[in-house]
């Protein structure tokens, strides 16, 4: 009874929050969850870092196929079951495997929002700091080690940002954000282009260009593999729930395939046109030095106000493209936060309001100790890294593998991929099925492996990362 009840409740909510009118809401949703600071700020360091055009290479390999067919499987599971990843597991079965599988595709989100809103929170900073007119001491350097390792100032930043999403949660104004992003959206893609054309037509910037754009396979390592296929599943949203949750809010016409090219190209196109920004403006302004190279997470923070303070309107610039990415970071902080929320709501029967509650004491505890990790905390390493650093490595490198790996066993194993194929073939022909067969049983398998062991092998030592 309860039971039946609670598959009820899910259903309804399916459909209540459904706000899909067809395939472009669809896709315009994906879209907006999949493009956040992983396009804009994570893409460019990790391309930076891990070897430029041979790092985008293997992205792109990644994502046309390992990632293609993930997106299909959770799309159609989700769709299938019209459950989130808890409950879609829990459809094929009772027993330990199937909630280890559900749950671990639940928690990635939930460990995600709180470092994500501390970037967030330095995004809010610049944002403030150009408002303020300070365009030019932004690109003075060390400003941002100066601003993240001044004891409490990155944690109010912080704060504020996280403030901003529980808010948004707590109102459930979702609808609105969506309106607002479908805006945004395009204004982001503007502003991105100029800036880029800017960045790449500086004396010196083609050597970025060429450093981002042309694979050199002498820049391959291991690290590359594990990095863009971390990459790939953050900003694809893959291998973390999201997309169970939204194919269960499709109906049967929506073609899964074709919308997952759309998204796709969308959000590469998103994280290239990020890279022609940022990395040409390393070679630009510091001659492609490789320690602004492999600048990590700060990248975006030190290269874009260089870029602002030496143009004119560069204030002007500065504020539209902070408040750019800090739309787009509310939302997609917004969709991983809302993933948390149903969760706690659906799996442990929690109001919508305590559910809220909850999502924002994770936020507040594990973000706290990410900001604080560079400044006051900063003597905390684990395993070599900072506090933040070690979140998105866990998520990336290690969670959203395994959880990889349970939504494979789960098609191959248990659904069968012929289930799958006619979840798909419901809306449309499936034109790559053969592909998709492969991918799944093989490819995605082998991948994840490859990643779990270089992940692996990358702290111990055994490889350098
Ligand atoms: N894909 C988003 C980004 O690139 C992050 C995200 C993941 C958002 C999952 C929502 C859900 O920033």
């Amino acid at each position: 009874m309860r039971k039946e009840e609670h598959a009820g409740a899910a259903l309804q909510k399916g459909k209540a929050r459904s706000s899909f009118s067809g395939k472009l809401g669809y896709v315009l949703a994906v879209a907006g969850s999949a493009v956040g600071l992983g396009n804009i700020w994570r893409f460019p360091y990790l391309a930076a870092k891990y070897g430029g055009g041979i790092f985008l290479l293997t992205y792109l390999v990644l994502m046309l196929t390992f990632g293609y067919a993930l997106i299909v499987s959770e799309t159609a599971l989700g769709r299938m079951t019209k459950r989130s990843p808890v409950g879609a597991f829990g459809t094929f079965g009772k027993s330990l495997p199937f909630r280890l599988g559900g749950w671990i595709n639940a928690v990635i989100p939930m460990l995600i929002v709180p470092y994500y809103s501390v970037i967030g929170g330095w995004v809010v900073k610049y944002l403030f700091e150009y408002l303020r007119g300070s365009t030019a001491s932004l690109a003075e350097d060390g400003y941002f080690t100066n601003f993240i390792s001044n004891g409490f100032e990155a944690e109010i930043w912080f704060l504020l940002f996280g403030l901003i999403v529980v808010t948004v949660l707590f109102a459930g104004v979702r609808q609105g954000v969506e309106r607002v992003s479908k805006i945004m959206m395009p204004l982001l893609v503007a502003l991105a282009l100029f800036v880029a054309v800017y960045s790449m037509t500086r004396p010196g910037a083609l050597r970025g260009v060429a450093y981002f754009l042309i694979p050199n396979f002498k820049n391959f390592s291991w690290m590359t593999v594990v990095a863009a296929m971390g990459q790939m599943f953050y900003s694809l949203s893959i291998a973390m729930g999201i997309l169970y949750t939204y194919g269960s809010y499709i109906k049967k016409d929506v073609d899964i395939e074709a919308s997952t090219k759309q998204v796709e190209v969308f959000d590469t196109a998103i994280a290239m046109l990020a890279g022609l920004m940022i990395i040409p403006a390393v070679f630009a302004f510091s001659g492609g030095d490789p320690d602004t190279l492999n600048a990590g997470p700060s990248l975006m923070f030190i290269t874009i106000p260089k870029v602002f303070a030496s143009m004119g309107f560069g204030t002007g610039a500065g504020i539209l493209f902070f408040l750019l990415v800090l739309l787009a970071a509310v939302t997609s902080a917004i969709s991983l936060a809302e993933s948390g929320v149903s969760t706690f709501e659906d799996e442990l029967g929690l109001s919508r309001r305590k559910s809220t509650f909850l999502m924002g004491a994770l936020i507040l505890l594990i973000g706290s100790v990410c900001a604080l990790g560079f400044g006051v905390l900063d003597f905390v390493t684990l395993l070599g890294m900072s506090i933040l650093d070690f979140f998105d490595f866990l998520t990336n490198s290690l969670m959203m593998p395994v959880a990889a790996l349970a939504t494979c066993i789960l098609v191959t194993r248990v659904a069968g991929l012929k289930k799958i194929a006619q979840e798909v073939e419901q809306s449309s022909a499936f034109h790559r099925k053969k592909m998709y067969g492969f991918f799944m049983r093989y490819l995605a398998p082998v991948c994840i492996i490859i990643i779990l062991f270089s992940s692996i092998a990358g702290v111990l030592g055994w490889i350098t990362m």
